[in-house]
């Protein structure tokens, strides 16, 4: 039956970045459509918030504090996950950082954070649960990219770049992994209030310059407008889906 194929039960997912705003409600969609958690970032306090509110929907959670951009503890957190559960069947590439400056001075330490964190830690990422899930012929992988993948960010060089280099490394690994089973898709998330986009929504001025351009008149609620998207990602649902990206963004990009 057609809903079955969007069940998670007896999966299990890592997601990194699980305790921001938008990891936290992917962790969350995740467990309630019926998988097990691997729950990653570097703040073990909050991963333990987040493992609480898995646990209450009766899902295991597994916190492991990670730098996504530190290889060594990249291949720690999969040993321990392949250790607790014996499989990865899912990998959300949700950790991320942004840092605004104005292009021409952008300073080059932060360029080097903010690509090091977005585009290469989830290729390191993706490149360490991709070798486990070639064996297993089998994996669903899923990065978080932005509406800077495809348009410009006038402060935001390094962002953009790196969400740009993360969709185009979400079609290579499409590409080169689809004969093992491996779905490798992207969510694009338009504007959606959490830690990351604070300053923008509390700035009255440029809050209303978004708002007015978001065709459905409202920023996007972390906790339930990526859930489907990324269910459906996760699931069996999508199985002859590779290489896309949904963008969850009220029509932002159709405007
Ligand atoms: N909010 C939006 O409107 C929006 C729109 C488009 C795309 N996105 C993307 O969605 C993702 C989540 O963003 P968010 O809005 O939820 O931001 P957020 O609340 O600031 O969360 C960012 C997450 O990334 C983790 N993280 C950052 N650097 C890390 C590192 N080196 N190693 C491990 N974890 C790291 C943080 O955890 P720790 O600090 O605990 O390590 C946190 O869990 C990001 O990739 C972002 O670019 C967001």
């Amino acid at each position: 039956m057609i809903l079955d194929k969007f069940s998670l039960k007896g999966k299990v997912a890592i997601v990194t970045g699980a305790t921001g705003g938008l990891g936290g409600s992917i962790s969350l969609a995740l467990a309630e459509a019926g998988a097990d958690l691997v729950l990653v970032s570097r703040t073990f306090s909050l991963l333990k918030i987040v493992a609480k509110k898995i646990e209450k929907l009766d899902k295991q959670a597994l916190i492991i504090g990670v730098n996504v951009t530190k290889k060594e503890e990249i291949n720690l957190a999969i040993e321990k996950t392949l250790e607790k559960f014996g499989k990865i069947d899912i990998l959300v590439n949700g950790a991320g950082i942004n840092r605004r400056s104005i292009a021409e001075k952008f300073p080059e330490e932060l360029w080097d954070e903010v690509i090091d964190t977005n585009l290469k830690g989830a290729f390191l990422f993706s490149q360490a649960v991709g070798k486990f899930m070639i064996k297993q012929n089998k994996g669903k992988i899923i990065n978080i990219v932005s509406l800077l993948s495809v348009i410009g960010g006038e402060f935001c060089p390094a962002y953009a770049a790196s969400k740009g280099g993360l969709s185009q490394l979400t079609k290579a690994l499409a590409v080169a992994w689809a004969k093992y089973n491996i779905n490798v898709n992207a969510i694009g998330p338009g504007y959606f209030k959490t830690s990351m986009t604070k300053a923008i929504y509390e700035d009255q001025v440029r809050n209303n310059k978004i708002l007015s351009r978001i065709p459905m008149g409202r920023w996007g609620k972390p906790e339930e407008d990526l859930s489907g998207a990324v269910v459906y990602l996760a699931s069996e649902a999508s199985n002859y889906v590779n290489g896309q990206t949904i963008y969850v963004d009220g029509g932002w990009l159709a405007y």
